[in-house]
């Protein structure tokens, strides 16, 4: 199911937190080394699955999770649907015909979970629910710059979103109830014209399987998929960023623009002191198309542009995400002191990514002289242990950088279980 919405997000001003805030997290976050054999993996190791299946084949994978319960229960996902901020959208299925309504959805806005052949998908619970995120923190063996959310589907008895293709990876995890799926290689991907959800026109099932909870199915882009659900069921859907390349040279011209770096001479004008008079006024001049011509092919980039570019643009969060400081802050020194005895964790809101000269947190782009252990550690492990604080203490930049970021709810005090 494609997984950005069209439609822009619903304001997002009065973003209330769902349920977990303050719940503990249950799940390990660490990430584990990419060469021992997980059972998340069907005993392989995320490095031999990244070679033979990563954007190559499916995978299916009995009892990846043994034992996995919903992060959210039904009641808890209808409530995140019913959210301005949080991106759900219902589909249905009924006497053969399909619809599609974007939320948020009150309560009586849903259909009955008795009702047959209904689906409701909630995009980035991940970002409102804190086992959601620790859930996708799993999948972590691929690069954050490539991991986008965690969907969780709800589905009634015989509800799913038809035959379709995505464009982009999917670990497909039962999480509560069955669903069969039935999946094809094929190579036509002809959409039924005329309908508000893309829906294969001539679906051809290869291979199915009816998933369990705990069973996950792993999809690379387009193989065509439909997951039918065997009496009520919850699916998450944990899925990778895959930006069109038209997409990407877009954004990036526009980053250089934003940045003055493709302006030429500073502030420099277009000027054209040779312009004769014309009698043919709407004309383009020839000169005006030569003359923006050279100013263009002026333009130039290097490699560190580049990664600026992807550092800032895969960090920023969603237009939807806003972020919960701390309604009475702790000031700086009593912050130092909280850290030192709980160490401290990301938001589960917050991006960080880095390279070798600059690290990025939530879109913005700042700079580090010489490698900052720290700071990689945090990125990568998401949380920060008191101990590991107390080391840094004594150097003010330092907590002065993470008071910051508490201020404005990018980090909370408390480190991950
Ligand atoms: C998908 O097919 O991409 C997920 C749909 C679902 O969970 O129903
Ligand atoms: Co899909």
């Amino acid at each position: 199911m494609p997984r950005r919405p069209t439609h822009p997000p619903a304001d997002a001003a009065s973003a209330a937190n769902s349920s977990s805030a303050a719940k503990p997290v249950t799940l390990p976050v660490t990430p584990a080394s990419p060469d021992l054999p997980t059972a998340l993996l069907g005993g392989l190791s995320p490095s031999q699955f990244m070679r033979r299946y990563w954007q190559k084949k499916p995978l299916l994978i009995r009892q990846a999770i043994p034992g996995i319960e919903a992060p959210l229960s039904r009641d808890a996902l209808f409530e995140l649907a019913d959210q301005d901020e949080v991106e759900a959208r219902l589909i249905t299925h009924f006497r053969n015909k399909w619809q599609l309504e974007h939320g948020p959805f009150a309560p009586d806005e849903l259909p009955s979970v008795k009702q047959r052949a209904w689906t409701l998908l909630v995009q980035g619970v991940d970002l409102h629910d804190d086992r959601a995120r620790a859930l996708l923190d799993r999948f972590r063996f691929v690069p954050d710059a490539r991991l986008d959310d965690l969907m969780i589907s709800y589905a009634s008895d015989g509800g799913g979103v038809g035959p379709h293709f995505d464009s982009y990876d999917v670990f497909l995890l039962q999480v509560k109830g069955k669903r069969r799926w039935r999946i094809s290689a094929q190579k036509d991907l002809t959409l039924r014209p005329g309908l508000p959800l893309k829906v294969l026109q001539n679906f051809e099932a290869q291979e199915e399987w009816v998933l369990e909870p705990g069973d996950m199915l792993y999809l690379p882009p387009h193989i065509a998929h439909d997951g039918i659900a065997e009496g009520e069921c919850m699916t998450c859907s944990i899925g990778f960023r895959a930006p069109s390349e038209r997409e990407l040279t877009a954004q990036f011209l526009y980053h250089l623009a934003e940045r003055g770096e493709a302006a030429g001479k500073s502030g420099a004008l277009y000027r054209d002191p040779q312009q004769p008079a014309v009698a043919t006024p709407a004309q383009l001049p020839a000169a005006l198309v030569e003359r923006v011509g050279s100013i263009l092919a002026r333009v130039k980039w290097n490699e560190q542009d580049i990664a600026s570019f992807l550092g800032t643009y895969l960090s920023e969060p969603k237009p939807s995400v806003v972020f919960d400081p701390p309604q009475r802050p702790l000031n700086d020194a009593r912050f130092v002191s909280a850290a030192s005895k709980q160490g401290l964790r990301l938001d589960r809101k917050t991006n960080l990514l880095y390279e070798r000269r600059f690290f990025f947190v939530n879109g913005e782009e700042m700079a580090w002289h010489g490698a900052k252990k720290w700071l990689f550690d945090l990125a990568n492990c998401r949380s920060m242990s008191a101990k590991r604080f107390v080391t840094l203490s004594h150097d003010s930049s330092v907590t002065a950088l993470l008071h910051e970021w508490y201020c404005a709810g990018w980090i909370q005090v408390g480190e991950l279980a």
